[in-house]
């Protein structure tokens, strides 16, 4: 393929030269002409283990050019991988200058190069830019091509490399994504990236640039939740180098992916119990947590959102279907759905509460003093069948998933199905009023 690279920085230069030592003709493009200069020497213009030698076999064996001419690069290019920087502004925004520039000046080649009948030319965005960007940026800038007849698609495939283990990362990303609903840009993207092991996922393009936003938004709090806790062992006299090499030994719960399902707040006796000890260890130790004190503040949204919804669709009677914190347990404390229930009531609606588990009768010691304190009236409210606290019900708040409340949920179902376990399966997800938690 002819593949254009707008861009000679960490990804641009990384791309180019590996694609171009993969056989591919390969054209980056700068604004940069000490950049331009460096690669036209065989010289790469960012320092990266291993792309001097990558750059300098590619330039002397001509798979890999470098101009600032986007006409010269586009020239029967099959695909355009655009790399430019999206720096923060001053208030955080993403700076989307560079990319408007770049996609502008593809927009304008294109015209004058025009890609012969039938052939197709692939947009594709590497660069990190926020959900929407392709939709509401990109695509505008490249509609007018269509009306003169040049073929072309654009996508958003985000770049997982590392700098300081660039070209290692991109012969072995951890994942390849390409977010476009062109079935062309797709195969095009497919057949780039066909040489690497990885699969090429094709997914909605907004899903593609979310996705790279939450894998840094995850890394950024991996390291800051490991320096938290460390901070305050270190006080209290604890290895934490120690402490974390063994919390990463639990592949099951720790590094993995349970607890990363979008889905409704934590609670139960332990989480939210053993967390506030630990803040409460930071403050009698004069050191700050906050990140898992947002923690908390963040959890306490779930469930405020949850009412907002219920508030807005000016509704009277709730059946809050699921009542413990997790399915077949009766163990009710500081459950995030007995907290929902406590304060749907005390706003005034009519609550009715179905668990196949919980029993008051039945409920002892610290658990049965929890729920006298949340709802003294637990009993009154109780139902075992799901069908009896829907019907006439005008919203379902539904945790639980078993068969018995799908079917009820099928049978009698109410206006507004609001889903926080996003496991009720699709008959469900299809009712009109179904409503995902986060999704
Ligand atoms: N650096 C990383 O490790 C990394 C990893 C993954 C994703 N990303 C993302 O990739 C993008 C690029 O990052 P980077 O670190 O390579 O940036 P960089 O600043 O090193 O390089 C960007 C290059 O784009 C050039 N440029 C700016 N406007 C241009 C235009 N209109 N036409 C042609 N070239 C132009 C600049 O001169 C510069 O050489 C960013 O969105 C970044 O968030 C970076």
């Amino acid at each position: 393929m002819k593949v254009a690279v707008a861009g000679l920085g960490y990804v641009g230069t990384v791309t180019a030269a590996c694609l171009a030592a993969n056989g591919h003709d390969v054209w980056g493009i700068d604004v940069d002409t000490a950049k331009i200069d460096d690669v036209r020497r065989g010289l790469s213009p960012v320092a990266e283990p291993g792309l001097d030698t990558l750059v300098a076999a590619a330039v002397s064996s001509g798979s890999l050019h470098a101009t600032t001419s986007y006409v010269e690069a586009f020239d029967r290019a099959d695909v355009s991988l655009v790399c430019v920087g999206t720096p923060s502004t001053p208030r955080g925004a993403t700076d989307l200058t560079y990319i408007r520039r770049a996609v502008d000046d593809i927009a304008t080649a294109l015209r004058v190069v025009t890609p012969p009948a039938g052939r197709h030319h692939s947009v594709v965005i590497r660069s990190t830019v926020p959900p929407g960007t392709v939709e509401e940026v990109v695509t505008p800038a490249l509609a007018g091509l269509a009306d003169s007849g040049i073929g072309c698609g654009a996508a958003m495939c985000p770049e997982f490399l590392r700098e300081g283990s660039g070209v290692a990362d991109f012969y072995q990303p951890p994942l390849i994504v390409v977010g476009t609903a062109d079935q062309r840009v797709a195969a095009s993207m497919t057949s780039l990236f066909g040489f690497l092991e990885q699969p090429v996922q094709v997914v909605d393009v907004r899903i593609a640039e979310a996705l790279k936003y939450a894998c840094n938004a995850f890394h950024a709090t991996k390291v800051s939740f490991t320096n938290e806790v460390s901070r305050l062992f270190r006080l209290l006299g604890v290895n934490s180098r120690e402490v974390m090499s063994l919390f990463c030994q639990d592949q099951v719960l720790n590094v993995s992916p349970a607890y990363l399902r979008p889905g409704f707040a934590f609670g139960g006796s332990c989480l939210p119990k053993d967390l506030r000890s630990l803040l409460y260890l930071a403050r009698v130790n004069s050191a700050d947590m906050p990140l898992l004190a947002g923690t908390l503040a963040t959890n306490d949204l779930v469930i405020s959102e949850v009412v907002d919804r219920v508030v807005a669709h000016q509704v009277r009677t709730v059946a809050l279907l699921g009542l413990s914190f997790k399915m077949n347990t009766d163990d009710l404390r500081e459950s995030p759905n007995v907290e929902l229930a406590e304060r749907l009531i005390g706003k005034g609606f009519d609550v009715r509460i179905y668990d196949e588990v919980v029993n008051p009768a039945r409920l002892i010691g610290a658990n049965r003093r929890y729920v006298e304190a949340k709802l003294p009236h637990l009993g009154r409210l109780l139902t075992h069948q799901p069908a009896e606290a829907l019907r006439g019900a005008d919203v379902a708040i539904v945790s639980a998933y078993d068969q018995p409340v799908r079917d009820a949920l099928a049978q009698l179902p109410p206006r507004y199905v609001i889903d926080l376990s996003g496991r009720l399966g699709a008959q469900i997800e299809a009712l009109p009023g179904y409503e995902g938690l986060s999704w």
